[in-house]
């Protein structure tokens, strides 16, 4: 619902409130919170009686008590009075720098905006989805802002995402276009991070917000493994499951900027989106940029709460096509069990294995293609190595398909390896710059998918593998980041252009294969984790989560995930032991009960397995098959993180509410062990539910006793299954 009354907009969803306002044609930030049904006045939100001294009164120059130095602006840009940082900046044709957005009008529709060539969270009939747009105008420079804001009733959710517009007759650079700004009327805020690296991404860290910047960031033109496009705002005393959380995401898979900025005067601005740096976008007469989307929700009950809203949002709004409603298939990967040394005959051998404990998809990895061997040559070659494929990709494919069996294939799209046909034939179609010499990640280049012979190239490519449906799966990796990132085409005043149309480049392209292959699944990649976010999201339901599947690690990683992303979303497989990252050694149990949550898969040769442990994997199937629709379409509860404890324990409620999975995790034995007991959440508390066993507890039991941990051994783990019964 949204409403306008007084020169106050009201964004309201069931459970939350954003309250924007008009001052002195300024357009400022009131209120973002829980919903409230009296919206606050323009004097509650200003209470000032005293001049700003040394802020500059640019609202009125004879009333020194107000200057948008120290107003909650809602889209604030660089070059008069608000000297903190800004949403937008732009070079003008004279050299100046200066915007000035004064309101100039608004318009109110159903459902949600088009960002055109860009992943964006969606409506669909029925949905209490309504958009306001706000139009802001610089008089000067004849720039137009429209503020586009999407109101997701029932899910709980703000969508925000900026169309920047050139009413003048002259060209001018944007130097800068954020896609959200919010100040707050507040400083008491903890900031929680999802950072890490190669093989250990999106752990949690959580830091007081002090005055001054604090922010993250991706420069490697991808989202990267280091810093994630999230952050969330916390009360400083919340925590899972209790207080106020804002979480904040950009839908977006290159280069971002997102942060916060405390101020003296206890206003906090929070902000996300493209990052300047590198950015310089001309924007001729008559034409318009728009940002990427990002989304923001409000939870009272803590990050857990936060998560569950980011979720269902998720999976049920922002990832598209048939699989977002279907369980997908459990899948073997040969990555880990063979590397590049195999061949038909070892691949058969794994599948008809697999088959046999009810594997249902059979993936192909690094290597099938030109003559690679190793890291060093033939991306962009996407022909059978016959080597290793005497009867092709197609031979294979249907080798694996009489076994009862789909195939699916790697590919790393993106890519050129200097020593390829493909680099051989156009030199010129990576990403570089004239007279310096390309730094190489991982051997290889990045090709310029700025250029539409590039992208054609590549749409081709996918055209030549999936046109016959032998191919139901496809694993699309992205292995470095860019270096030297210039183009051979347009010249220097597209430069600055080249971090995000590679994007758009990208999205264009997942956009076509997509919609072409409806039936194929797609699962995104970046070394593992470097690529986890909206954008990959909206286009392919899950991502491979990261290179680590040592089972502890997993159990951070996916926690860390799980802050803002759908376990649906992650690709979570099973692998041997001592594990090929880490070394450590874990029951196959407890890597079942790991990767069971997500999207399940197997990264090892079964035929290597002993009968216990084949045993243990036919289980973890049949369990997964029976059980997928709770983990991937239920609601997730954290009852005890394992950051700080010695035991993790997720619940997972179906959809129905008629049944519960406990799983538990303990990460090391302890001698003599304390207790820990554990209480359930969101059950009925009226309800009976039984455990396998039969035996009867009822929802009041379990959500105020609880359960019981014991810490008896390493890397014990249990899945307990609930079914209401009354
Ligand atoms: C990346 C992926 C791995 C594997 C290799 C193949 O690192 O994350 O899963 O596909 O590439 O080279």
């Amino acid at each position: 619902m949204i409403s306008f009354e007084n020169n106050v907009f009201h964004l309201a969803t069931d459970d939350t409130s954003y309250i924007i306002g008009i001052f002195s044609d300024r357009l400022l930030n009131f209120y973002y919170g829980k919903r409230m049904n009296k919206v606050p006045d323009i004097e509650s939100v200003l209470p000032v009686d005293h001049s700003r001294t040394f802020s500059c009164n640019d609202i009125n120059i004879d009333d020194r008590r107000y200057s948008t130095d120290n107003l909650t602006m809602e889209y604030p840009t660089f070059g008069s009075a608000d000297l903190r940082s800004p949403a937008f900046s732009a070079t003008y044709k004279d050299g100046s720098a200066v915007t000035s957005f004064k309101y100039s009008g608004y318009e109110i529709f159903d459902g949600k905006y088009d960002i055109p060539g860009l992943p964006a969270v969606y409506a669909e009939s029925g949905d209490r989805v309504s958009t306001l747009k706000i139009i802001l105008k610089d008089d000067v420079s004849k720039v137009t802002a429209e503020l586009y804001y999407g109101v997701f009733e029932d899910y709980n959710a703000i969508t925000r995402s900026v169309r920047i517009k050139n009413d003048g007759k002259d060209a001018f650079d944007i130097d800068k276009a954020l896609s959200l700004s919010i100040d707050f009327r507040r400083a008491d805020f903890d900031m929680i991070t999802l950072n890490g690296a190669w093989a250990r991404e999106r752990l949690p860290e959580r830091l007081p917000v002090r005055i001054g910047t604090q922010h993250i960031e991706s420069m490697r033109g991808i989202t990267s493994h280091h810093e994630n496009p999230f952050f969330a705002l916390l009360q400083r005393n919340a925590d899972e499951f209790c207080g106020e959380v804002y979480g904040f995401n950009l839908i977006y898979s290159g280069n971002f900027l997102a942060g916060v900025q405390r101020d003296s005067y206890n206003i906090t601005r929070a902000y996300i989106g493209i990052n300047p740096q590198s950015f310089k976008w001309r924007l001729e007469p008559g034409e318009c940029f728009n940002t990427p989307e990002a989304v923001t929700v409000y939870s009272d009950c803590g990050i857990g709460k936060m998560s569950r809203t980011f979720h269902k949002l998720y999976r049920q709004r922002l990832c598209s096509g048939k699989y977002r409603d279907i369980r997908r298939p459990v899948l073997i990967n040969n990555w880990e069990a063979t590397y590049f040394d195999f061949n038909e005959e070892k691949i058969l051998n794994i599948a008809k294995t697999a088959k046999n404990v009810g594997v249902e998809l059979m993936v192909l990895d690094d290597g099938w293609f030109g003559t690679r061997n190793g890291e060093s040559g033939s991306l962009g070659d996407w022909v059978p190595f016959t080597d290793k494929l005497p009867n092709g990709v197609k031979g294979l494919a249907q080798k694996i398909k009489a076994l009862g069996m789909n195939f699916g294939l790697w590919i790393e799209p993106e890519m050129v390896s200097p020593d390829s046909d493909l680099n051989r034939a156009h030199p010129d179609w990576c990403l570089h710059i004239d007279g310096r010499k390309p730094t190489l990640g991982r051997n290889q280049l990045v090709l310029d998918l700025t250029r539409k012979e590039v992208t054609d190239y590549i749409k081709s490519v996918f055209d030549r593998l999936l046109s016959d449906g032998d191919i139901s799966y496809i694993k699309w990796d992205m292995n470095r980041s860019m270096t030297e990132v210039g183009s051979a085409i347009g010249g220097a005043i597209a430069q600055g252009k080249v971090y995000h149309a590679y994007v758009l480049g990208l999205y264009d392209v997942m956009e076509y294969v997509t919609k072409t292959y409806p039936d194929v699944l797609f699962e995104g990649c970046s070394g593992g984790g470097a690529r986890f976010d909206g954008g990959i999201l909206h286009y392919f339901p899950q991502i491979w989560t990261s290179d680590d599947t040592d089972a502890l690690e997993r159990i951070y990683i996916q926690y860390g995930t799980s802050i803002c992303y759908p376990y649906s979303a992650m690709g979570a497989h099973v692998s041997a032991v001592p594990n090929h990252q880490v070394y450590r050694t874990t029951p196959m149990k407890m890597r079942g009960d790991v990767s069971i949550c997500g999207q399940l898969g197997y990264e090892l040769d079964l035929n290597k397995l002993n009968v216990e442990d084949m045993e243990c994997v036919r289980r973890q199937i049949t369990d997964y098959k029976a059980l997928s629709d709770v983990f991937h379409n239920g609601e997730l509860y954290r009852l005890m993180v394992p950051i700080g404890n010695n035991a993790a324990v997720n619940e997972f409620i179906s959809d129905d509410k008629n049944t519960v999975i406990v799983c538990t995790y303990i990460l090391k034995g302890v001698p003599n062990s304390p207790y820990d007991f554990v209480k359930l959440q969101g059950l009925d508390n009226d309800a009976e539910y039984m455990d396998e066993s039969g035996k009867i507890l009822s929802g009041e039991y379990l959500m105020n006793f609880g359960i019981t941990l014991k810490y008896n051994a390493d890397y014990k783990s249990d899945i307990t299954v609930l079914k209401k019964v009354k």
